[in-house]
C-alpha cells in the first residue's frame, strides 16, 4: 500500500513534517479554500502541490471534490457544475493528480452523535449512538414521519433519553449530528438543517440515484481520456437517516452503480469504517466483489454496542471489519494491478499526545499514527510472516502461463526466486515485468530441464548469488500434439493414423522425457544444494496421472510416473531433511490447451470443454492463482511432516466419477 494522510491544508492542527515523520508518502488533500461548485485553478493545484511535495510527500489523492447540491439535486443550472467539475478533473490531470474522492450524500458528509466517547484508556473516539439520533431527529427536528424510520422500540428509548438529558446534553448530540466534516466551512444549526431537509424533500432513492449516475456517464468519458479514478466514498453511515435518500451503502448500491456507469475509472473508496456502520454489510465481500474498481482506500474499524449503536475502534486492526483479511485481499490487487494503492488510515483516538491542538477524535495526530503503524505492521507481517520469507527458490519454466503466477505469489512471500527457462530471453523479461512491480529478488537463468550442464550452470550461479537453495519447483512440462492420439477412442472405421497404431513414438517420448526427466534431472541437480539444511521440492502433476485423459496418452503417462517417482524420491530423501511433494492441477486454460476447451471465440465451450466442465462439481476452470495457497503450504514448515503426497487442485475432478 502506498500510505497516504489526509491533510486539511494550512488549516490544519497537524503540519505536514509531522505527516511526513508518522511515515507518510502519499498526501490526501483538496483546494478547501475553494467553494463547492467553483474550478480549481491549475496555479493553485500546483501550489498544493509544491508545499506537500517541498516537505517531501506526493499529493496523489484529492478528498474531495465536493458535488455541487444542484447536481444532487439536478436543480437548474446544474449543467454549469457539471462542466466546472470536468474542469476541474482536467486542471487536476494536468498536474498529475488522477484519484479523486468524492461523495453524493445530500447534505451531510458524516453523521456521528458524540465526538468524545471516552475508551477505557482515556483517549476518545466517535461514536453514533442510534437512541440520540433518533431523539434528534424526533425531538429537535421534529422531522414529520419521523417515527416510521425508528419503530416503537426505538422511539421509546429515544424519548427516555432525550427527557433524561440535560440542555446541554442534548446541544452536544446536536451540536455533533451536525457537524461537517473538519476543512468544510459551514456548521450547520437545526433550523438551517432544516431548510436543507426541505430541499431534498421532492428526491427520493431512485431519484438520486438516476442524478448521481447521470453526473458519472457526464463525467466517464472525460475521466477515461485523462486516466483520471473517481472514488465514490460509500453513505456514513450506511442507514437511512433523517428521511435523506441514501444510495451507495450496500453492496447492491455499489453493483448497480457499476452496472449504470460500465465504466473501471469509476470506482469507488474502500471506506471499510463507513461500511462497517451497518452490521449486515460483509466489507470482505464487498472489496471482493468490486475490487477492481477500487480506486482509494480508507481502513479503519468499528465497534458495535446495543442495536446499531457504535463507536470506532481504538485499534485500526480490531473490531467489526476483518482488517488482516481486507489486508490479504489489498495486497491480491494490488498484484493483479501491478501498482499499489494508496491507502489511509481513516480517523483515530485523541490522545494525550494531541492535547493542545485545535483537533477532534478522527483527525487527530495521535490516533491515526498509531492506526497507520498498526496497518504498516499488519502489511509488513503478511509479506514478511511467511516461513518463505527469505527462501531461495529454484522454479523451471518459470516464464509459464501457471508457473509464473506461482513465482509472483513466492516473491510477494518474501522468496528470492531463480527463474528457469528454456528461453533465457523469455526469463529475462519476465524478471522485468516482476522488477516493475517491485519484485526484484529474482534471477533469471537460461538452462534447459533436460541438460544437465545447463542446470549445474544454473545451480553455481544461483549459488554464487544467494548462497544456499531451499525450493525446487519442478515446472517446466506440458504436453505437445505429436505426443497425442486425435481418437479418443478406437472404433472400426476410425483412421489408423488417429488411433493407439499411429502414436508417433518419438512424440510421445518427447513428452515423457520433457515431463518425467525434466523432473527427475533437476531434482538430481538442486537437490544437492539442499543436503546441508533440507528443502522442499515440488513437483507438477495432473490429474490425468490418476485419470488418464483421452487423446493425450503421453501426457497422461509421463505425469503418472511424475506421481510414483515423487513418491520414491520422499522416502528416498526423507532422511536428508528434503521433502517432495506434487500437486495436480485440473484443468485451467493455458495456451497449450485453449484450443482443446474453447472455441476461436474464446468464450465458447469446445465440446470436450463442456466434458470437462460437466465432470468438475464446481463447474468452472480454475485460475492459476488458486494453485498458489496449496503450493505456499506444501512449501512451508506448516507442511513439515508432509511428505510424498500428490495434491489435486482440480475443483473435484477426481472426486466425482461422472455419475
Ligand atoms: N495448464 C494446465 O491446465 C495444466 C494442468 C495440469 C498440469 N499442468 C502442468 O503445469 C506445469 C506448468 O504448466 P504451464 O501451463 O505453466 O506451462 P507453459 O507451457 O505455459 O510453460 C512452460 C514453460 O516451460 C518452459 N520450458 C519448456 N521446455 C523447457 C525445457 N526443456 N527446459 C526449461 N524450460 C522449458 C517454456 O519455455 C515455458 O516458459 C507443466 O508441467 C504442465 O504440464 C498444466
Amino acid at each position: 500500500m502506498k500510505q497516504g494522510w489526509r491533510w486539511f491544508g494550512t488549516q490544519d492542527a497537524i503540519s505536514l513534517r509531522e505527516i511526513r515523520q508518522a511515515g507518510v508518502t502519499d498526501v490526501v488533500t483538496a483546494l478547501y479554500e475553494r467553494k463547492c461548485g467553483e474550478v480549481w485553478p491549475v496555479g493553485e493545484i500546483r501550489a498544493r502541490q509544491a508545499e506537500v511535495r517541498a516537505a517531501g510527500m506526493e499529493w496523489s489523492v484529492v478528498e474531495s471534490v465536493p458535488v455541487h447540491e444542484s447536481v444532487k439535486l439536478r436543480a437548474p443550472g446544474f449543467e454549469t457544475y457539471v462542466e466546472n467539475y470536468r474542469q476541474t478533473l482536467r486542471n487536476l490531470a494536468e498536474c498529475g493528480i488522477k484519484v479523486v474522492c468524492y461523495n453524493f450524500m445530500p447534505i451531510l458528509d458524516w453523521t456521528r452523535s458524540q465526538l468524545d466517547y471516552p475508551l477505557p484508556d482515556g483517549s476518545t473516539v466517535l461514536n453514533f449512538d442510534e437512541t440520540q439520533v433518533a431523539a434528534f431527529d424526533l425531538f429537535m427536528l421534529r422531522r414529520p414521519g419521523a417515527e416510521a424510520t425508528y419503530g416503537p422500540a426505538l422511539c421509546a428509548k429515544a424519548k427516555a433519553w432525550y427527557d433524561a438529558a440535560t440542555p446541554a446534553a442534548r446541544d452536544a448530540a446536536a451540536k455533533g449530528i451536525l457537524l461537517g466534516l473538519p476543512g468544510t466551512v459551514d456548521d450547520l444549526t437545526v433550523e438551517g438543517f432544516r431548510d436543507l431537509l426541505r430541499g431534498y424533500a421532492a428526491i427520493d432513492d431512485a431519484t438520486l440515484r438516476a442524478n448521481l449516475y447521470a453526473f458519472l456517464n457526464a463525467i466517464a468519458p472525460t475521466c477515461q481520456e485523462l486516466g483520471v479514478r473517481m472514488a465514490i466514498h460509500p453513505d456514513d453511515p450506511p442507514r437511512p437517516l433523517f428521511g435523506l435518500p441514501r444510495i451507495l451503502s450496500t453492496a447492491a448500491d455499489i453493483r448497480q452503480m457499476c452496472q449504470a456507469v460500465p465504466y473501471d475509472c469509476i470506482g469507488l473508496t474502500l471506506c471499510t469504517g463507513s461500511l462497517g456502520g451497518n452490521r449486515a454489510n460483509d466489507e470482505v465481500a464487498i472489496f471482493r466483489e468490486f475490487a477492481h474498481r477500487v480506486h482509494f482506500v480508507h481502513f479503519r474499524n468499528v465497534v458495535y454496542a446495543e442495536g446499531g449503536t457504535f463507536h470506532e475502534s481504538g485499534c485500526h486492526l480490531t473490531g467489526k471489519v476483518d482488517m488482516p483479511r481486507l489486508m490479504r485481499l489489498l495486497l491480491d490487487e494490488e498484484a493483479r494491478r501491478g501498482e499499489p494503492i494508496v491507502v489511509r488510515p481513516d480517523h483515530g483516538r485523541l490522545m494525550e499526545i494531541d492535547k493542545g491542538r485545535t483537533c477532534y477524535s478522527g483527525y487527530s495526530y495521535g490516533g491515526r499514527l498509531v492506526g497507520l503503524a498498526e496497518l504498516r505492521g499488519l502489511e509488513y507481517g503478511l509479506i514478511h510472516g511467511s516461513d518463505l520469507d527469505g527462501k531461495v527458490c529454484v522454479v523451471t519454466g518459470a516464464a509459464g502461463v501457471l508457473c509464473s503466477v506461482m513465482t509472483e505469489d513466492l516473491l510477494r512471500h518474501g522468496a528470492k526466486v531463480a527463474l528457469l527457462d528454456l528461453h533465457g530471453d523469455k526469463a529475462s523479461a519476465f524478471a522485468r515485468e516482476l522488477a516493475a512491480k517491485g519484485l526484484a529478488d529474482t534471477l533469471p537463468l537460461a538452462a534447459n530441464v533436460l541438460d544437465r550442464a545447463s542446470l549445474e550452470a544454473a545451480r553455481d550461479a544461483i549459488l554464487a548469488k544467494w548462497g544456499r537453495i531451499d525450493i525446487l519447483i519442478n515446472g517446466a512440462g506440458g504436453n505437445h500434439p505429436k505426443g497425442t492420439c486425435p481418437a479418443e477412442q478406437m472404433t472400426p472405421d476410425a483412421k489408423p493414423e488417429d488411433t493407439f497404431f499411429g502414436l508417433d513414438i518419438e512424440g510421445f517420448e518427447f513428452v515423457n522425457r520433457l515431463n518425467f526427466i525434466g523432473t527427475l534431472l533437476p531434482s538430481q541437480v538442486f537437490a544437492k544444494a539442499m543436503l546441508r539444511d533440507g528443502g522442499a521440492i515440488l513437483n507438477i502433476s495432473s490429474m490425468a496421472a490418476t485419470q488418464p485423459l483421452t487423446k493425450v496418452a503421453a501426457y497422461a503417462a509421463a505425469k503418472a510416473s511424475i506421481d510414483n517417482f515423487t513418491r520414491w524420491l520422499a522416502t528416498h530423501l526423507a532422511p536428508m531433511g528434503i521433502r517432495v511433494n506434487a500437486i495436480a492441477p485440473g484443468f485451467f486454460i493455458t495456451n497449450q490447451n485453449r484450443f482443446l476447451m474453447l472455441e476461436p471465440d474464446g468464450k465458447t465451450l469446445t465440446p470436450r470443454g463442456n466434458k470437462v466442465i460437466a465432470k468438475t462439481p464446481m463447474r468452472k476452470f480454475g485460475q492459476p492463482a488458486d494453485l498458489c495457497g496449496a503450493v505456499r503450504y506444501l512449501l512451508s514448515d506448516d507442511a513439515s511432516f508432509v511428505t510424498g503426497v500428490v495434491l489435486p487442485i482440480d475443483g473435484g475432478f477426481l472426486a466425482y466419477s461422472g455419475v
